[in-house]
C-alpha cells in the first residue's frame, strides 16, 4: 500500500512556489539569448540576473511559505524579518531585522507571510521597506490566507500594492485568528 503524507510544511512550500510563480509573471525583467543544445542552437528567455530581486520572509511562518522559492527564483537575495504578534494586544514586535539600509535601485521585493489577519505585521514590515526606499509598485506580497482587515489596511496605507493570496477568508476573531483560516501557521509549521 502506498501512503502519501502531506504535512502543512510541504503544502505551504508548494503553495509558496505557485504564488511566487504567478507573482513573477510579467513583472520580472526578461532577457533573451541562445543556448547550445546537443542537437543545435535554441532561443531561450530567462529572468535577467543583473536586475536585483529580493525575498523577505517574515519569521517564523514565512519561512515555510518561502522554502521552495529558490527553485523558481535562483538569483535572489533573502533578507529575514522576525516579527511576532502579542497574543493579548495583537501588536507586532520586530525582533530581527536583516534588511539592508537601502535596497539597490530598481529592486523588486517579494514579502512573504502566510497569514494576513489584522494586518499589523505586514504593515510593520512594509513600513520598514518604505524607509529603505522601496516603492509600493516594487513590492509583491505573497500569502496563504488573507483577511479583510489586513487587506483594507494595505489598500489604505500602500495604494498600488499587489497581494497574491491562496484564499481570502471572511473573518478575524477577537483573538486575531482568521476564520476559518488554518490556525497558528507558525506553530503548525514549526511546533
Ligand atoms: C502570525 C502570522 C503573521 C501574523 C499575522 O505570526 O504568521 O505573521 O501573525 O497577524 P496580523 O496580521 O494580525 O499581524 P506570529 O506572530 O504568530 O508569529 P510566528 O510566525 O512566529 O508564529
Amino acid at each position: 500500500m502506498l501512503m502519501i503524507i502531506i504535512t502543512i510544511g510541504n503544502a505551504m512550500a508548494e503553495l509558496g512556489r505557485l504564488l511566487m510563480y504567478e507573482a513573477s509573471r510579467d513583472w520580472l525583467p526578461i532577457v533573451t539569448g541562445e543556448i547550445q543544445s546537443p542537437m543545435g542552437v535554441a532561443s531561450v528567455e530567462f529572468i535577467d540576473p543583473r536586475e536585483p530581486v529580493a525575498v523577505v520572509p517574515i519569521l517564523r511562518a514565512g519561512l515555510a511559505l518561502v522554502e521552495y522559492a529558490s527553485s523558481i527564483l535562483p538569483a535572489t537575495k533573502t533578507y529575514h524579518l522576525g516579527i511576532s504578534r502579542d497574543e493579548e494586544t495583537l501588536r507586532p514586535t520586530i525582533y530581527l531585522n536583516k534588511l539592508p539600509d537601502k535596497f539597490p535601485e530598481g529592486s523588486r521585493v517579494f514579502v512573504v507571510d502566510p497569514m494576513l489577519a489584522t494586518g499589523g505585521t505586514i504593515v510593520a514590515a512594509l513600513a520598514l521597506l518604505k524607509e529603505r526606499g522601496v516603492d509600493n509598485k516594487q513590492i509583491k506580497v505573497i500569502s496563504a490566507v488573507a483577511a479583510p482587515p489586513a487587506l483594507q489596511k494595505l489598500s489604505e496605507k500602500f495604494p498600488g500594492l499587489h497581494v497574491y493570496a491562496g484564499i481570502i477568508d471572511p473573518t478575524v476573531n477577537e483573538k486575531g485568528f482568521i476564520i476559518p483560516g488554518l490556525g497558528d501557521a507558525g506553530d503548525r509549521s514549526f511546533g
